[in-house]
């Protein structure tokens, strides 16, 4: 396929190809039988748990209660990188394990299910990402977190929701044309914010994307004081009607530090867990997927983070089965494009302090 062929071609995965979202059922006794052997389990093996805010409420509850780390997708990283763990187990999509083991490679990374992914990062094959690339030499190549480690090993830079529009706005101020992978609405919205060059690759995410601007209008007319937050990932039409657009961890932020009592939320429907928590008083509303012009498929849960369950987490455990390995020529590669934002994001945070 041409370099033209591939940036006009959308890359927004086919209905078919996406699972249904199964939430394993469990039982209390159930429940409290496999948290108590998870336990040990992490115990005797030296393991903690790296949780995303999607996953299951019993899984992160676990990851608090035993010492591990629920959180967006950046500070997943950077808890793995930091911890002395023996072995991480990755709740989460694949990139996020394999991230865990570009940066720790003596670290042995678990993962409930391997065949939990991310349709951003399916929606990005290495080859084709790296035949565009080669047709615009003189770009600097940012992808997001949500890629393969062979998309990571041919990038400049690995970004987060949470970090992209400061990296991108450093990178314009030095003159940088960028190509940006593979979130259209992230990158269209970074665009906005930062004004750059940027050749914008066709993806998106399968949850964000069912989010729909004139059904968030409705809702909002029936909750006019409501403050509406809003994951990047979503639509244009959505992100227009934000009052905060932010990462995962930066949503939770919000909900507590602003005034407001009623929230409109347009992310996975996963992240209520922690939100309700951290403002147990306020009023917490999901932002539509369906409507007169929708039919949603994921219903604002995605199908790859419910993969994860008690009962897989307990037999990799037990079993050692469902280890992350990536090949040691693209992980030292990727990890350039990692370790790029850990240090800039560093850099960023001893600036703050410093001012
Ligand atoms: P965050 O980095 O904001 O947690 O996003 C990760 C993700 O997969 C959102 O869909
Ligand atoms: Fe990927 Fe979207 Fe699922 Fe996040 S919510 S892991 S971006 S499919």
């Amino acid at each position: 396929m041409t370099a033209e062929a591939i940036i006009n071609r959308s890359y927004s995965l086919p209905k078919e190809q996406i699972p249904p979202t199964v939430v394993e059922e469990i039982s209390n006794d159930e429940r409290a039988e496999l948290t108590q052997k998870i336990k040990s389990q992490l115990k005797q093996q030296n393991a903690v748990l790296v949780a995303h805010y999607y996953t299951e409420p019993d899984l992160q509850v676990l990851a608090d209660e035993t010492g591990g780390y629920v959180s967006d997708s950046l500070d997943m990283a950077r808890f793995g990188h930091e911890s002395n763990a023996e072995t991480l187990v990755v709740c989460g999509v694949k990139f996020m394990g394999e991230t865990a083991k570009i940066l720790n490679p003596e670290k042995r990374i678990l993962m409930p299910d391997l065949n939990a992914n991310c349709s951003l990062d399916l929606g990005c094959p290495g080859d084709e990402f790296s035949a565009f690339c080669d047709a615009h030499p003189g770009h600097t190549v940012v992808v997001y977190a949500n890629t393969s480690a062979a998309v990571k090993a041919r990038a400049d830079w690995m970004v987060t929701s949470g970090s992209a529009v400061d990296v991108i706005k450093h990178l314009a101020a030095e003159g940088k044309k960028i190509i940006w992978a593979p979130d259209k609405y992230l990158g269209d919205y970074v665009q906005k914010e930062t004004g750059a060059e940027m050749l914008i690759w066709q993806g998106a995410c399968i949850v964000h994307e069912e989010f729909k601007g004139k059904e968030l209008e409705t809702l909002r007319e029936h909750h006019p004081d409501a403050k509406v937050l809003v994951h990047p990932e979503s639509p244009g039409a959505v992100i227009a009607q934000a009052d905060v657009v932010s990462s995962t961890t930066g949503i939770i932020k919000a909900v507590t530090e602003m005034d407001a009592k009623e929230f409109i939320v347009a992310t996975d429907n996963g992240i209520f867990h922690k939100m309700k928590q951290a403002a147990p008083g306020k009023t917490l509303i999901e932002a539509p997927t369906a409507g007169k012009s929708a039919t949603c498929i994921s219903c604002a849960h995605c199908p790859w983070m419910a993969m994860n369950s008690l009962r897989k987490l307990s037999q990799v455990l037990e079993s050692g089965k469902n280890e992350v390995f990536v090949e040691s020529d693209i992980a030292q590669r990727a990890q350039r494009s990692i370790q790029r934002l850990l240090d800039f994001t560093k850099d960023q945070k001893k600036l703050a302090g410093d001012a």
